[in-house]
């Protein structure tokens, strides 16, 4: 058995409000308006609003509503637009993004109506809207009682991105868009220098909380329903760490031998650092970022789990900014990209990717490759990952890299890292319950 994060009953007023989680609802329709018609990211906008909310249980609710209304955006504007005679207005975003936080929790959430609807009305009058609380009211009930008519969940993606995924993916691009609009599981990695994964396992049990290990990811648990971060038996102690099954992979895909001097060249915030360290503490790592804020992550994560590394923040392409001309046994580039493979996290990347975006991506994931290339000592590897979809940041982007790289050589890796793609492999998002994530190891002649 498993609790939600935010509780089974309408969780408690958060600032004074005359009624229970009012304040809630009201922060998660001024995070939806930023994000859905002002261009802000999630993670900013969620970072401020969560900060004004006290009770972690009122902060899993504000998250879990605003990834569960993007998530499924389409659907509920779809109902909208049938529902209402006279469409909302421009200048009715919050009203509107309080509306879909409204169909989220009756909805994707499945809280029950009563809480859902009296918070949701409350906050109406919270956003100086008296006067259409009484069709809010309408709204939710209508959608309780009816539930929402059918809609295409490839209507959330942009034209242009859409079309690309229907161009690069054919009759699995539906399976793709279908994935994309539901929550992931909650994957762990478990710290082999804290602990088993069995025992992990049964710490999990002994809180109520189910998990699942894994048959390819030797240091994964998959927890099923939504669970905070603070209910993990030994988090804040390093013990065990939030990061998708693909994710994982990296650490396996790469497999640097004892020892072995490797290069993070994108490191930031630190998970695939922090795996591969809690594997083989003896790696000699070098963690590099081009943001150095990001890079203090870096190395908040690789303390929590109680490794080392070194960190530098430059331009990974610009090698005379801080290579020192030593080479590396491994080097892993988990490259910027359009994030295409992870919409499910991130259902944000729909509302704000733009075509040019992508072409600046393949053309840095290009510079990237060639530059750190050089760094690979004769006989030693680099892998190459996004999480993209897209043939252009993947498929296409190896094939390019081979062949104007006579020294590299592509490496096979098996069907556990997903479909045949070129000269690497490519997960489609929600296969094994992970992200979409794509790989490529290449060797560099000895
Ligand atoms: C996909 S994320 C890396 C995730 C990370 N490997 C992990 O597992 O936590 C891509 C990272 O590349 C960094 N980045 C972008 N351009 C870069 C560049 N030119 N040089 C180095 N890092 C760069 C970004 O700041 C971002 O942190």
């Amino acid at each position: 058995m498993t609790t939600t994060p935010w509780g089974a009953t309408p969780t408690r007023a958060a600032s004074g409000d005359a009624a229970p989680g009012v304040a809630t609802r009201v922060l998660a329709a001024r995070v939806l308006d930023a994000v859905i018609h002002r261009g802000r990211s999630l993670k900013g906008e969620l970072a401020t609003a969560l900060a004004q909310l006290a009770d972690p249980r009122d902060r899993a609710l504000l998250e879990a509503i605003c990834f569960s209304a993007l998530r499924q955006r389409a659907r509920y504007d779809a109902a909208l637009q049938s529902w209402l005679q006279k469409p909302l207005g421009e200048k009715d975003g919050d009203l509107r993004s309080l509306l879909l936080a409204g169909f989220a929790q009756i909805d994707a959430m499945g809280l029950p109506a009563h809480a859902a609807l009296s918070a949701t009305v409350e906050a109406t009058r919270v956003l100086g809207r008296p006067h259409q609380a009484g069709m809010v009211n309408a709204l939710l009930r209508r959608a309780t009682r009816e539930g929402f008519p059918e809609s295409d969940p490839a209507a959330a993606w942009p034209a242009w991105l859409r079309k690309k995924i229907g161009l690069d993916w054919g009759d699995r691009a539906p399976a793709i868009f279908e994935a994309s609009a539901h929550a992931a599981p909650l994957w762990l990695r478990v710290n082999r220098m804290k602990g088993t994964r069995d025992d992990y396992a049964s710490r999990l049990q002994a809180v109520d909380i189910d998990s699942t290990a894994d048959g390819n990811l030797a240091d994964a648990l998959r927890i099923d329903s939504p669970v905070a971060v603070s209910a993990l038996p030994g988090f804040a102690g390093g013990d065990a760490s939030v990061q998708d099954g693909s994710a994982q992979q990296v650490a396996d895909a790469l497999a640097p031998a004892p020892g072995a001097r490797v290069l993070d060249a994108c490191a930031a915030p630190g998970g695939k650092a922090a795996h591969l360290l809690e594997r083989d503490p003896s790696l000699r790592l070098l963690a590099l970022d081009v943001d150095s804020r990001r890079l203090d992550r870096v190395r908040e994560t690789l303390q929590r789990v109680g490794v080392a590394a070194e960190f530098r923040a430059a331009d990974a392409g610009d090698l005379a900014a801080w290579w020192e001309g030593e080479p590396f046994d491994a080097v892993l580039l988990d490259a910027p990209c359009s994030a295409t493979g992870i919409v499910r996290r991130q259902p944000d990347v729909l509302l704000h990717r733009r075509p040019e975006d992508l072409v600046a991506l393949v053309a840095l994931q290009a510079r990237l490759l060639d530059a750190l290339w050089k760094t690979v000592r004769p006989g030693g590897v680099l892998l190459y990952a996004t999480c993209s979809l897209l043939k252009d940041e993947n498929e296409r982007q190896a094939a390019g890299f081979l062949a104007r790289t006579p020294d590299a050589r592509a490496e096979p890796l098996d069907d556990r890292y997903g479909h045949d793609a070129g000269s690497g492999r490519q997960r489609l998002p929600g296969e094994q319950g992970m992200d979409g994530f794509f790989y490529a190891r290449f060797t560099r002649a000895s």
